[in-house]
């Protein structure tokens, strides 16, 4: 076990180091705040390269609580606990006694009285991770909750970004697909901008159109216009479990006219970066040639998912 120190804030910031109790979206962060974050995720992704364990949790107890399917999410926040030193207990929420009809607020100060002070949380109600915030004594990190955000997903996205682009001020990124269903493109949206991106936001006018007021973005309902000299292109998944009311007539015909080829692509700056959250539908929102070709950065996000969430718990750390 090695010491580690959380930094302050980076030199020349004049905002507030990071001092928040939890991490709700990152529509509550600076852009100093979020370049700390940042920051810490890459000195975190350096150690975890050496083989290096920290003990910045140790003591603690960090509660994984999702209510709804997650494979990268889940896992990464539990390497990412252990990696700190922190004790990590899981609660599948479709095993609890939610089931026998325990409420969302008895279950979070349940899980706290056990002594967890961490709860990372997932749940298929936008909004229950603030709900869970008022009523809780413990930290609450959310881990996508409805359609409304995914901070930790931006964070590991814009960090992909960076690595990729070196600096995102200034830059054109293009996100293409269910920006509507999309808690991920949300909390992009809020992160981007706030790092000085300006983003391009491509779908089906029925997901795309409520966007159109954002500050440094642009809707466009041809994809050529949004992919055109972009410096980086994000799709994402379809929902189509929350899909019911459409959108798109069919995934084929999605994929006809919303789906990233190789030729699409060549519209792009050369060799912009492709990335994707996951998990993909297998041809739909791009082609299996491009999800696997050297510009795609979609197993670099989901490595960097783990120094980003590990940074994320130094920083909310009491
Ligand atoms: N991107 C993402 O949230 O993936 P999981 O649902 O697998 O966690």
């Amino acid at each position: 076990m090695i010491q580690v120190s959380v930094p302050v804030a980076p030199a020349g910031a004049t905002d507030a180091p990071w001092r928040h109790r939890h991490l709700l979206d990152v529509d509550s962060l600076d852009r100093a705040q979020a370049t700390q974050c940042l920051d810490l995720a890459t000195q975190m992704r350096s150690l975890r390269e050496r083989g290096d364990r920290l003990n910045l949790l140790s003591g603690q107890i960090v509660g994984l609580a999702f209510a709804e399917p997650s494979t990268r999410t889940r896992v990464s926040f539990e390497i990412a606990a252990s990696s700190l030193g922190a004790d990590v207990v899981e609660l599948p929420i479709q095993a609890s006694s939610v089931t026998k009809g325990e409420s969302l607020t008895d279950t979070i100060r349940t899980l706290e009285r056990t002594g967890i002070g961490t709860i990372v949380m997932r749940h298929p109600r936008s909004g229950a991770p603030y709900h869970a915030a008022r009523t809780a004594g413990a930290r609450i990190v959310n881990a996508g909750d409805g359609t409304h955000a995914h901070p930790t997903q931006a964070l590991l996205d814009a960090l992909t970004l960076r690595d990729a682009l070196d600096d995102l001020d200034g830059m054109t990124v293009a996100i293409v697909g269910d920006i509507g269903h999309s808690r991920v493109a949300r909390s992009n949206l809020h992160l981007l901008t706030t790092m000085g991106a300006r983003v391009r936001l491509a779908g089906p006018p029925a997901w795309v159109n409520a966007f159109r007021n954002w500050a440094n973005v642009s809707v466009h309902h041809r994809l050529e216009d949004a992919l055109q000299g972009a410096d980086a292109v994000m799709a994402l998944r379809v929902q189509l479990e929350r899909n019911a009311g459409g959108g798109v007539p069919t995934l084929r015909e999605y994929t006809r006219s919303w789906g990233l080829t190789e030729e699409r692509m060549s519209l792009a700056h050369p060799g912009a970066p492709i990335l994707h959250p996951g998990p993909t539908n297998e041809g739909v929102e791009l082609t299996a040639a491009l999800a696997a070709c050297s510009r795609s950065l979609i197993g670099r996000q989901v490595t960097n998912g783990v120094a980003v969430r590990m940074a994320v718990l130094a920083l909310l750390a009491p």
